[in-house]
């Protein structure tokens, strides 16, 4: 073979590599985000936050539209790149989380969890609550209540992201950290 077949072969199977790594990142991206998949993949997840009456019950998981948000919808980010970095990062640290500690007991689940809350809060306002807006177009929301107008026309303002304001939709409440707003 000639250097230049050589090089060539090894472009074209770089290329092949290429396109089935990213066809396999695109299947574990969405396998792991489905609902059923965060929902009952450990012990915490299920019995803390799937099978929540917070959770089941709260507007995003029961409405009249039947538009339900996934815990990929809210956690996980929409291009490629930043969804598999996600998975990894966050797999392994939930695995090594899940296996250090004794999640059945709940007052290990209630220790851990304003850490997760806070981190999560301010994941989103860092992101301007990016997962949020891949559903809501903030200058489309009818707001009904005075209040409620009055507090999305200022936050153009003041520069505020959905997560500053609505927190605690989903899950059991955890206070807001201090200097979050
Ligand atoms: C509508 C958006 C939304 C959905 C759907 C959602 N979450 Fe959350 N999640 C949040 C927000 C916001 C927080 C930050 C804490 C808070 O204010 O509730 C959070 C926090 C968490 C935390 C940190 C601990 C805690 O209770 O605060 C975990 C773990 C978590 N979510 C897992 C999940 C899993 C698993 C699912 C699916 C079964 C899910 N979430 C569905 C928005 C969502
Ligand atoms: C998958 C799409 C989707 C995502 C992602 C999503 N929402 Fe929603 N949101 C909805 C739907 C659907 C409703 C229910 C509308 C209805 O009542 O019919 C809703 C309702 C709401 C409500 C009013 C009901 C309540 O619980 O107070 C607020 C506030 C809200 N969303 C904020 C957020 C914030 C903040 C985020 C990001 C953390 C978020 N949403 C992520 C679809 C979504
Ligand atoms: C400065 C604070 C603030 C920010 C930022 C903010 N909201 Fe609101 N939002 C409110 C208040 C207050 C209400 C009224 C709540 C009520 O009346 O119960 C409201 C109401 C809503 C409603 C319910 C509308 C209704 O009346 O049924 C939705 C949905 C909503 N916000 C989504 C969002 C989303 C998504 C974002 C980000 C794109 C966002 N909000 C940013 C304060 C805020």
């Amino acid at each position: 073979m000639t250097h230049r077949n050589l090089l060539l072969s090894v472009l074209a199977a770089g290329v092949v590599l290429g396109i089935l790594s990213t066809l396999a990142a695109e299947q574990v991206d969405k396998v792991t985000s489905t609902e059923s998949f965060c929902a009952n993949s450990c012990h915490s997840m299920s019995q803390y936050i799937a099978q929540d009456i917070i959770y089941k019950t709260s507007a995003h998981r029961r409405n009249a539209s039947g538009v339900l948000a996934s815990c990929g919808d809210c956690h996980i980010p929409h291009d490629l790149v930043p969804a598999t970095w996600v998975h990894v990062k966050s797999g392994i640290i939930d695995m090594i989380s899940e296996m250090s500690h004794d999640f059945s007991k709940a007052e290990n689940w209630q220790n851990i969890k304003p850490r997760l809350a806070k981190k999560v809060r301010e994941e989103m306002r860092n992101n301007d609550s990016q997962a949020c807006r891949h559903c809501h177009q903030m200058n489309q929301i009818a707001v009904s209540s005075e209040a409620g107008q009055r507090a999305h026309a200022q936050s153009y303002k003041n520069n505020k992201t959905c997560i500053q304001c609505h927190f605690n939709l989903v899950h059991e409440a955890t206070p807001i950290h201090q200097g979050f707003q």
